[in-house]
């Protein structure tokens, strides 16, 4: 750098401003809603970021921590120990017991996201999808887009609404897409360091393909599959990748159609295709399966996309014929009726019986009808409801968790039913400001540090869970390095160790209302 000629209190100015975005880790700025703890405010100017990952040196590790109290992600770095001072609960790291492969975690590009993220300024934007996608933030690597409306759109549509167009002539991608969605994925993919794996789901057909003539409300296809309306719906997925792809935006996998049981939980006017596992069966493998495997892309191919109460069932029927079963790569699995469907007999239950077939979580959030609240503004537990989820569907086979929408307003929407739920970050265009909210840093404290290619390890915890309050999971990185995630949803501190028979123990607490990960490597 040329520093003649500039004048010392111009330096002085220079080095008093703020650090540049890449220059280290800038904290939270806090702010209270009076919801239990706190959201991190960020704007055109300011937000708080994370520094990219380094391992700590060996004999050393490293923990990040966030709590109901107010850390947000905090490090700090210790030394393994050769024992522990104080027996306890231990949690014995097993690294030959080798478990799934991880696809990795992220959040849905609905239109109403890509409208709240559109509304800030430029600058703000950017903040918001650097503290999503890139090193500085918390490294998503999965996107979920609706092919189409959803609820969460601001009207009803589809790609083709001219009647009877079986050559989908007039399919054209929507304003929606080319204006908004696109771009975003685009700046996406451009700050993300990782591979993003982006997949589509519909939630609707043409008015003219459907059983009630409206692209509104619950209706089926006509006709059964094999005929000219199911052919025309699995080609209706091939030009829409045909269409990505002219913008460069190219699909890991798509879904079959999202909630095929259909809108129990949403609005009756809400757009949905009714499918049954027998009828998603036939159109596999009759229809869709054919059409990608016919078409130039790579795209797989994902069923179910709905609650976990239809496993091991639609599993049955579906992977049961070996035709759909060749078409079908995984199962996507929606988080809604969790509380009331053990993960035992319908994750596990299916991994056992079709182990080939990966199991991925597609869709969750808080705040929905039956709570009255659709925005909670800085609520800790709807955050520890989300980490829950994760760690129990990680230790029965899921491969990766995938949020509903990416932003939301203050109400919950934009939502053409008014279906208003919560969301990890919260924008307020009025003020070109967004919030952060705790469950954006319990997602962080996996996807950040568990990368695609991550593999679930064993973990031996020395006390039944019932006495022990902590819930946790342990992965092994490409990389060679290790991850425990930690989570404490009570009001009690928690001393524990760690054991990694190749390097030593931790000594640690699980701070009250408190998530934790540790990081470390055996060499
Ligand atoms: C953005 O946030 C920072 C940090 O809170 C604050 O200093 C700055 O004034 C804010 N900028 C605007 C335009 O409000
Ligand atoms: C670790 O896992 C391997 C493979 O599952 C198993 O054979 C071994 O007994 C385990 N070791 C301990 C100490 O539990
Ligand atoms: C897509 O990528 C190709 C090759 O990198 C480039 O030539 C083309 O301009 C890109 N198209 C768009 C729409 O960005
Ligand atoms: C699979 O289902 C298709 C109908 O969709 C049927 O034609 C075929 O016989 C079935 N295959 C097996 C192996 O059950």
């Amino acid at each position: 750098m040329r520093a003649v000629g500039i004048p010392g209190w111009l330096l002085l100015l220079l080095l008093l401003l703020p650090v540049p975005q890449a220059a280290g880790a800038r904290p939270c700025i806090p702010k209270d809603f009076g919801h239990g703890s706190l959201v991190c405010v960020c704007n055109a100017t300011y937000c708080d970021t994370l520094d990219p990952l380094v391992l700590p040196a060996p004999g050393s590790y490293a923990v990040y921590e966030s709590s109901k109290a107010g850390k947000r992600l905090e490090r700090s770095e210790g030394r393994f120990q050769s024992s522990l001072r104080t027996p306890g609960l231990l949690l014995t790291l097993n690294i030959s017991t080798l478990y799934q492969h991880m696809k990795g975690f992220g959040g849905s590009l609905s239109d109403a996201a890509a409208m709240n993220i559109l509304k800030l300024s430029q600058p703000a934007q950017d903040n918001l999808l650097r503290s999503y996608f890139s090193q500085s933030g918390i490294e998503y690597n999965l996107i979920r887009v609706p092919m189409a409306c959803s609820d969460f759109s601001v009207r009803p549509y589809s790609y083709d609404d001219v009647p009877d167009d079986y050559e989908l002539k007039h399919f054209r991608l929507a304003d929606e897409d080319v204006k908004m969605k696109i771009p975003l994925l685009r700046r996406a993919l451009a700050v993300s360091k990782r591979p993003l794996l982006l997949f589509a789901s519909p939630w609707t057909a043409p008015a003219w393909m459907r059983s009630n003539g409206d692209v509104r409300g619950k209706g089926t296809l006509k006709g059964k599959a094999g005929d000219k309306y199911h052919k025309t719906w699995a080609n209706y997925f091939i030009k829409f990748l045909d269409e990505y792809a002219k913008h460069n935006v190219t699909f890991w996998a798509v879904t079959a159609q999202n909630e095929p049981l259909a809108g129990l939980f949403t609005p009756p006017q809400a757009p949905t295709i009714a499918f049954t596992a027998a009828q998603q069966r036939d159109f596999i493998a009759q229809d869709l399966g054919p059409a990608l495997a016919r078409s130039p892309h790579r795209t797989r191919l994902l069923m179910l996309d709905d609650q976990r109460i239809h496993l091991p069932h639609w599993a049955k029927v579906v992977l049961g014929n070996a035709t759909a079963a060749r078409y079908v790569a995984g199962l996507a699995v929606h988080w809604y009726l969790d509380a009331i469907v053990p993960p035992g007999c319908s994750l596990e239950a299916t991994h056992k019986l079709f182990p080939d077939h990966f199991l991925l979580y597609t869709e969750a959030c808080t705040g929905f009808f039956m709570f009255r609240f659709a925005v909670s503004l800085g609520c800790w537990e709807r955050g520890d409801h989300y980490s829950h989820s994760i760690l129990t569907v990680m230790n029965h086979f899921v491969s990766g968790w995938t949020d509903w929408n990416l932003a939301l307003d203050l109400e919950g929407g934009p939502n053409w039913v008014k279906n208003f739920v919560d969301s990890p970050v919260i924008v307020d265009g009025s003020k070109d400001v967004f919030y952060k909210q705790p469950m954006f840093y319990h997602l962080g404290h996996f996807s950040k540090f568990i990368p695609e290619g991550s593999r679930r390890v064993g973990l031996h915890s020395s006390r039944r869970c019932l006495l022990c309050q902590l819930e946790h999971v342990a992965v092994l990185r490409p990389d060679g390095a290790l991850v425990l995630v930690v989570l404490n949803r009570f009001g009690r501190d928690v001393p524990f160790g760690i054991r990694d028979p190749a390097v030593g123990f931790i000594e640690a607490v699980a701070p009250a209302h408190s998530i934790q990960t540790y990081l470390w490597r055996q060499q």
